[in-house]
């Protein structure tokens, strides 16, 4: 698959998400008051940039580090916009701006909120462009997590390497496999206790590097516990929000699945306890307990191991 239909693959799928953009249209027209100068981080093809216009931008930056911008100004072009969007090619932390704005807007989650580095995004765009009294949507960002009986997602993702496809012995990986997020679709009848969450984070010029919480659940049914469901609520403005909560309608966002393995049974009344620690959104630990039993991964205990089979 060729570079540029990846990216429109991807934009067209973000763009059907009509839920998703009517929370963001809501959130923009909240915030943005006429004549606003808006800074949209992580613009995509600039569709809240567009909204951002809609709701009474005088002008708004477009910024974005992997789609060309050309497709920015054609669509700011065809939708009449061609005059207040400007699109800008790059990375936001690299980039100037010529003046200070009044609403920062990004939508850079993904599974379990803080892989694109949306807390270090915001806070750099807030330090450096946003006047003093000005807004950021989102404004925070929750984490959520639940035990879940996944074994589809845990066998193909981690699983599969106990396996031996023509004799070949590939376990090797399983502890990779077993140290890395993966993304996954959940249910709440996946679920073996409720979702709690494990932190809630301020967006804006302080946003944090590091990000920990932690939480306890009771079991409520008999099952396996092959990992944690992650899912994220992200505050868009006063009373919207979006999120990828199973069963939430507000995005179509896939969900983490952080696997503990191996696998371990669960009956009602177990408690299982849960720590999760990311910083910078790219360096992700998840440990605990269930039962008598500990667990404790880490994306850096799969580091040494992805750099070695470079
Ligand atoms: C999830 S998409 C959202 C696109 C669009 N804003 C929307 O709502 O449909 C995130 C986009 O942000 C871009 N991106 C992520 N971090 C960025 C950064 N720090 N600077 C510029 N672009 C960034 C990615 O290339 C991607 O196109």
């Amino acid at each position: 698959m060729s570079y540029l239909s990846e990216v429109l693959a991807f934009h067209a799928s973000l763009l059907s998400d009509t839920a998703r953009l009517e929370r963001f249209r809501r959130a923009l027209q909240r915030v943005v008051r006429p004549g606003d100068v808006v800074l949209d981080v992580g613009a995509g093809v600039g569709i809240l940039s567009v909204l951002a216009c809609e709701a009474g931008a005088s002008r708004v930056y477009a910024i974005e580090g992997s789609v060309p911008v050309g497709i920015i100004e054609m669509l700011a072009e065809a939708n009449g916009m061609a005059d207040r969007v400007h699109a800008i090619g790059g990375n936001s932390t690299a980039i100037e701006l010529p003046e200070q704005v009044d609403v920062v807007v990004a939508d850079l989650f993904e599974l379990f909120g803080l892989e694109q580095g949306l807390v270090a995004a915001m806070a750099d765009a807030a330090r450096r462009f946003l006047r003093e009294g000005g807004t950021v949507i989102p404004r925070a960002i929750s984490l959520y997590a639940a035990p879940v009986e996944a074994p589809g997602v845990h066998g193909a993702r981690v699983g599969a390497w106990s396996r031996e496809p023509l004799g070949m012995d590939v376990s090797p990986v399983r502890p990779l496999a077993a140290n890395v997020l993966h993304a996954a679709s959940h249910r709440s009848a996946d679920e073996l206790a409720a979702g709690e969450r494990l932190a809630r984070v301020p967006l804006g010029a302080d946003g944090p590097r590091h990000v920990g919480g932690a939480a306890s659940f009771a079991i409520r049914r008999p099952g396996v516990l092959y990992g944690f469901d992650g899912w994220f609520v992200a505050e868009l403005a006063r009373g919207v929000t979006v999120s990828n909560a199973p069963g939430s309608r507000t995005t179509r966002y896939r969900h983490a699945f952080l696997p503990i393995d191996p696998p371990q049974l669960v009956a009602p009344g177990d408690e299982v306890e849960l720590e999760v620690h990311a910083w910078d959104g790219e360096q992700w630990r998840w440990s605990g307990r269930a039962g008598e039993r500990t667990f404790d991964h880490a994306t850096l205990h799969a580091l040494p191991i992805a750099a070695l089979r470079r």
